[in-house]
């Protein structure tokens, strides 16, 4: 089979306990499918800032720059938090994303029926929720200037929120092709009552909606709709926004799924080329316990499978593997009900890579 190059950037905190996981589901699926993929591992993230001095250092990029696909942990923690901006971990994840043109961030909430349970929401609620969250992830105040100076009542700090209407119109287009493949509900997400940029946006929604009549499209401002997720999460399909609001929006997503351990991500530009990602951050507060749950990056790789690679089958047995481990009651104690019966990371690792089959 042709060999898929995958760069590997583990990063900090948890990330690399997790991506350890996610590799050996990559090793299970050569085994069972035949195919081949060629890893290559790079610093990033706190630990290149201690061991080359910067963030995102050029051999890291390239190595990325030169592979088919991304897998990465996670970066950040404590001992960079007072860092300058250069020599933030963060930096380097946001010009990662930004060199390699990743504009659509696309955010899966699926609540597994067997983790009701383990949302803290009613588990009526639940019931059914199936969304996609779709995040702007290259523009917005992540990317505008940003600068400090003196006034009059002391140092001021100024960052700008900048969207042109190509970036809002290809994250637009984005969501609603995305539905059309779904149950064809847009929710677009601004803050139109307040932000200029946000009054763009909408624009150039209602401009592109007459392309898509097939699909259902509601505005939603945002305040509201962080109500609505908890409210009536079952009624999202796919949700599309802005960088920030996006961030914010499926962190809380996440916890309709039970734990923000089981939210998964790919980040994607024109081509077929995609970075993959668990939503969740570097956990400082469990790193180097082994318990951190493996399943959002472990989703991340089905991702990649089904829209880098275009393998759906194996895709599949990754998905199916991890609800029957589900199923069967194995969980990490950021989903345990009962957290003295928890288990931890290489043990779900081994559980799920065990159920993969054909
Ligand atoms: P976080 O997502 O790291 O952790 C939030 C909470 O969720 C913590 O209590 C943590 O223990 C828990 N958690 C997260 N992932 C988990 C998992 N897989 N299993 C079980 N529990 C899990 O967010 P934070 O604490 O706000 O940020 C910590 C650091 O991570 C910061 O430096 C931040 O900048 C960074 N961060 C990085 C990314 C990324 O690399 N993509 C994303 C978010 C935050
Ligand atoms: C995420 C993270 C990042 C973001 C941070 C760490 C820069 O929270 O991937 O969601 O805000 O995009
Ligand atoms: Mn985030």
């Amino acid at each position: 089979a042709e060999v898929k190059k995958i760069a590997v950037v583990a990063g900090d905190g948890i990330g690399p306990e997790v991506v350890a996981e996610a590799e050996k589901v990559l090793k299970r699926t050569e085994e069972l499918f035949g195919y081949r993929f060629e890893l290559s591992h790079g610093l990033f993230g706190g630990i290149a800032i201690d061991e080359k001095g910067t963030p995102l250092p050029q051999e890291t990029l390239e190595l990325c720059q030169n592979a088919d696909a991304v897998l990465l942990g996670a970066v950040g923690g404590p001992k960079w938090d007072n860092n300058p901006k250069e020599l933030r971990p963060e930096t380097g994840l946001l010009g990662i994303r930004k060199a390699l043109g990743l504009f659509s961030n696309i955010r899966p909430a699926v609540v597994f029926d067997c983790l009701k349970d383990a949302s803290t929401l009613k588990p009526e609620v639940l019931e059914g929720t199936d969304l996609i969250v779709i995040r702007e992830l290259t523009g917005g105040i992540y990317f505008g200037e940003k600068f400090r100076r003196d006034s009059e009542n002391g140092q001021e700090a100024v960052d700008t929120c900048v969207y042109n209407v190509k970036e809002v119109e290809r994250i637009v287009r984005q969501g609603f092709e995305v539905a059309r493949t779904r149950r064809k509900k847009l929710a677009s997400v601004d803050k139109a009552n307040v932000l200029e940029t946000s009054r763009l946006w909408r624009e150039t929604v209602n401009r592109i909606a007459p392309e898509y009549p097939d699909v259902e499209l509601e505005h939603v401002l945002v305040d509201n709709c962080a109500m609505q997720l908890l409210r009536r999460p079952s009624s999202f399909d796919v949700i599309v926004t802005e960088n920030m609001f996006g961030d914010i929006l499926s962190d809380e997503a996440a916890m309709l799924t039970g734990s923000i351990g089981m939210l998964s991500s790919a980040s994607l530009g024109e081509g077929s080329f995609g970075l993959y990602e668990p939503v969740h951050g570097s956990a400082p507060d469990i790193a180097g316990q082994g318990i951190a749950n493996p399943i959002a990056t472990i989703l991340s790789v089905a991702l990649m499978f089904r829209l880098t690679f275009g393998y759906a089958e194996a895709a599949d047995v990754i998905e199916r593997a991890v609800k029957n481990v589900l199923d069967a009651g194995h969980r990490t104690g950021d989903i345990a009900v009962d957290k003295s019966k928890a288990i931890g990371t290489q043990a779900m690792g081994d559980l799920i890579v065990a159920a993969m089959t054909k």
